[in-house]
């Protein structure tokens, strides 16, 4: 695998491969068994893989975990090469932003300023920004996201759409660990005791699912429901919340296509998690 720092080295690496189809997946590095099975997946869309791995201060606001992000480039490296991975841009923050960035992508609000928006203000703005600037620097045919991250997915979806980017745009399935966990670099941060409790949020957005195919269309209920059960065992929900798969608006209850997405917190972590149903 060859691993690029800087943006000219990459550019040259990339007019290199000629005609071949490329394909990128985009990582903030820690990597888990859900990124390798993306690097896997690209391979199916391309003749060259390229991964990036940097951890971009634009999408998490003060006092979120941008210090304590886990950096674990070796193990990372070692995991790219033996997923067969061709390439890595890995550039540090000088690189990518040489001065402040002045340009940013600005998703329209009712993509980026609901659930996880409402909760993480100027994310979805800054993810935008840094992936229009991993796409344009590395020129890719395909680019791959994990749907563990649905909301970013739908966003990098239509940013991708309205600039004509000439990407096509695959989200792959979350991997989760045997208990139903999604995996998540930020599982990491749990205690043993809070790791024994995470899979219950897999397990109320799983009841969701259920009862919504079971012909049961109360949403509000299932939602006010689910989030009163992750409060009972010591969870501060965001939200639980049944929507529209292709736009993630509120879903009318005879709408098909739904997944059900929830945010919660155990202890000082913050995890995601959805289903489509
Ligand atoms: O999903 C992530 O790891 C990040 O949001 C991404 C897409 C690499 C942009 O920083």
């Amino acid at each position: 695998m060859q691993v690029h720092a800087t943006i000219a080295d990459v550019r040259a690496a990339r007019a290199a491969m000629g005609v071949q189809r490329v394909a990128v997946v985009p990582t903030m590095g820690n990597l888990h068994a859900g990124h390798i099975s993306l690097m896997r997946q690209a391979r199916d869309h391309a003749d060259v893989v390229i991964a990036t791995i940097f951890v971009n201060r634009l999408q998490f606001k003060p006092g979120e975990d941008f210090e304590k992000y886990p950096r674990t480039f070796a193990a990372d490296c070692a995991q790219l090469e033996a997923a067969g991975v061709d390439h890595l841009f890995a550039p540090d923050e000088a690189e990518m932003y040489p001065q402040l960035q002045t340009y940013y992508v600005e998703p329209p609000p009712e993509q980026a300023k609901i659930l996880d928006g409402e909760f993480r203000p100027g994310h979805f703005r800054g993810m935008a920004t840094v992936v229009l600037k991993l796409l344009q620097i590395t020129q890719p045919h395909a680019a791959l996201f994990g749907k563990k991250d649905y909301q970013q997915l739908m966003v990098i979806r239509n940013m991708v759409a309205d600039f004509n980017l000439p990407v096509k745009v695959i989200g792959g399935e979350t991997v989760r660990a045997d208990d139903g966990l999604a995996l998540s670099s930020r599982n990491g941060y749990l205690s043993a005791a809070e790791r024994l409790e995470a899979p219950r949020l897999f397990q109320v957005i799983t009841q969701v699912a259920a009862a919504v195919r079971a012909g049961n269309r109360d949403y509000t209920q299932f939602e006010q429901d689910a989030m009163a059960q992750l409060q009972a065992h010591g969870w501060l929900p965001e939200y639980v919340a049944l929507r529209k798969k292709l736009d993630l608006q509120f879903a009318p209850a005879h709408e098909s296509g739904l997944v059900v997405l929830a945010a919660a917190r155990l202890g000082s972590t913050r995890l995601i998690d959805n289903l489509e149903v």
